[in-house]
């Protein structure tokens, strides 16, 4: 922008010469670039942050680097000032200066309403004053204050039950990503609702609702986990192995095939009663 309005002035004035147009313009190739601001995604609530904005000069130099979160400016450094670093407003305040400079700003105990656009804005000094600024987002999250309760109605489920079973995480700020998974499949929540429990704590809680198949199961077994996540700052799990009720016929015709193979048959009478009963039971299953 100022480079272009410059180019006009020039041209407008006589004396000015082509020679001093190319300058400028060589001047801008080669003054600052490859700036970037490096701010962490999310944070936990209360902890340090390090915020860092690089940028290469090359035949500029420095004149100002300015951090702004949603519009306000809360540090500033000024090379040619004594001393260098300014600090403003409530964020200003929460500034390490000993561990901030021209490249980096640390700011200590930052808290949830901290969330939000931080922007660094990097201006050279004359004759080019180019300023580039960018920016990134950094939430500053509440982590829940315990872990996740998984509850379900019964421990035994036959093929065809559902189960039915919530979870339960302790309210934070974002509220945890709470999932389900049955043997390590992902399964939807039946609902998602907050609220405040007996403990008069506000809570997260997620619903499941999983119509059991035949190969649902593994070895008899459906394990079921209730995963809670709130970015990369808190990640837990909770829980529950369920078993597989066996129809009661099954287990009946189980244990007379298996005492018939263990002893043999001793008498004829003995052998006609087991297959009989078998018979009978198969017949039945038809
Ligand atoms: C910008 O950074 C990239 C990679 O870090 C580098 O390859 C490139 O030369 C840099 N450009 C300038 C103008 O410094
Ligand atoms: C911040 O930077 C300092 C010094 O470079 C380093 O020791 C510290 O581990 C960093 N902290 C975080 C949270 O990245
Ligand atoms: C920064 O200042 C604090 C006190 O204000 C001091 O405790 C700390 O050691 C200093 N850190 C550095 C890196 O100078
Ligand atoms: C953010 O919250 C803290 C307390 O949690 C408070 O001291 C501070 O004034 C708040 N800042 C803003 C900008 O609202
Ligand atoms: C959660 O599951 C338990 C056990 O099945 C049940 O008693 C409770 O009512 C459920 N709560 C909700 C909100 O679904
Ligand atoms: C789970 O939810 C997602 C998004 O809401 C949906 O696309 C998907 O089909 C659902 N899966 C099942 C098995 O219902
Ligand atoms: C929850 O999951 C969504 C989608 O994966 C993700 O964009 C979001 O950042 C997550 N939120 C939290 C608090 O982890």
């Amino acid at each position: 922008m100022r480079s272009a309005a410059r180019y006009r002035d020039v041209r407008s004035t006589r004396s000015a010469s082509l020679l001093c147009v190319l300058l400028i313009a060589v001047t801008d190739v080669r003054g600052l670039s490859n700036v970037s601001i490096d701010i962490p995604l999310a944070v936990a609530a209360g902890t340090t942050v390090n915020m860092s904005c690089k940028y290469d000069l090359q035949s500029d130099t420095l004149y100002t680097v300015k951090w702004y979160k949603q519009g306000a400016e809360f540090f500033r450094y000024v090379p040619k000032e004594m001393p260098p670093i300014g600090v403003f407003g409530e964020l200003g305040a929460r500034v390490v200066t000993n561990r901030s400079d021209a490249h980096r700003v640390v700011l200590k105990d930052v808290q949830p309403n901290h969330t939000g656009k931080y922007r660094c804005e990097v201006s050279g000094d004359s004759p080019s004053f180019n300023t580039v600024m960018v920016s990134g987002y950094m939430h500053v999250a509440s982590l829940p204050n315990g872990d996740p309760q998984l509850r379900v109605e019964k421990m035994q489920y036959a093929v065809g039950d559902i189960v039915r079973g919530n979870c339960t995480v302790p309210l934070g700020n974002p509220p945890a990503n709470v999932t389900w998974t049955v043997n390590g499949i992902s399964v939807n929540s039946s609902f998602i609702t907050q609220k405040v429990d007996d403990s008069q704590q506000h809570v997260i809680i997620a619903g499941l609702d999983f119509e059991t198949m035949q190969d649902s199961y593994s070895n008899g077994k459906l394990k079921i986990m209730c995963h809670a996540n709130v970015f990369h700052l808190y990640k837990k799990m909770a829980e529950v192995s369920l078993k597989e009720e066996r129809p009661r016929l099954a287990s009946v015709l189980g244990t007379r095939e298996s005492s018939y193979v263990g002893s043999a048959a001793k008498n004829a009478a003995e052998y006609f009663y087991i297959t009989a009963v078998t018979a009978l039971l198969l017949c039945c299953l038809r």
